[in-house]
């Protein structure tokens, strides 16, 4: 959700977790080096000492009716001097390549190979331009109607 004012120390351990504990997902992260694209020294540097670019998070969702995972983008963000570079698309292809990899490939538990990951799904607010970029990409309304039930109050 776009515009939302959330606590940071909140979100700092929301982000924490995901670390602690790979179960609940992993993120991918595009980093610059100084040569490329227009980094103007106002980006954060990551670890590698590089321009942090953009970063999504995958959560995982069981399907048992595919005997697979779905993996859900979420928390999209590209740093704004950096829009229009492709650098979603880099994450994405990225991403989609760790799944066609992961489904053609023997399982190392089972030494099976079978589909793992079966979609890569994402929600998109309505009004956010966001979702002209996933269209480019191929994404298609699902079709299903998103519904929730807020326990924050
Ligand atoms: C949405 C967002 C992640 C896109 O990242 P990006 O790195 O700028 O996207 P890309 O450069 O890879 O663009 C992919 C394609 O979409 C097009 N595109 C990018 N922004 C667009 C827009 N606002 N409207 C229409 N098309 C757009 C690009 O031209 C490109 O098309 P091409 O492959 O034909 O050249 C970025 O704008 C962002 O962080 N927005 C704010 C946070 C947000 O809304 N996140 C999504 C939450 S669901």
């Amino acid at each position: 959700m776009q515009n939302l004012d959330l606590p940071l120390d909140n979100v700092t351990k929301g982000v924490a977790a995901v670390f602690e504990n790979s179960a609940r997902g992993f993120y991918l992260v595009a980093e610059l080096h100084s040569d490329e694209g227009k980094t103007d020294g106002t980006s954060p540097e990551t670890s590698n000492g590089l321009a942090l670019a953009g970063c999504l998070l995958i959560t995982t969702e069981w399907s048992d009716w595919w005997n697979a995972e779905y993996w859900w983008i979420q928390s999209t963000f590209v740093l704004p001097q950096f829009r229009g570079q492709r650098i979603f698309t880099s994450l994405y292809e990225h991403l989609t390549g760790l799944a066609r990899t992961l489904n053609t490939t023997p399982g190392a538990e089972d030494g099976e190979t079978r589909l793992r990951v079966s979609e890569i799904r994402l929600y998109v607010e309505k009004q956010n331009d966001a979702r002209f970029v996933y269209d480019r990409l191929g994404f298609q309304d699902s079709g299903y109607l998103m519904m929730s039930l807020s326990l924050r109050d």
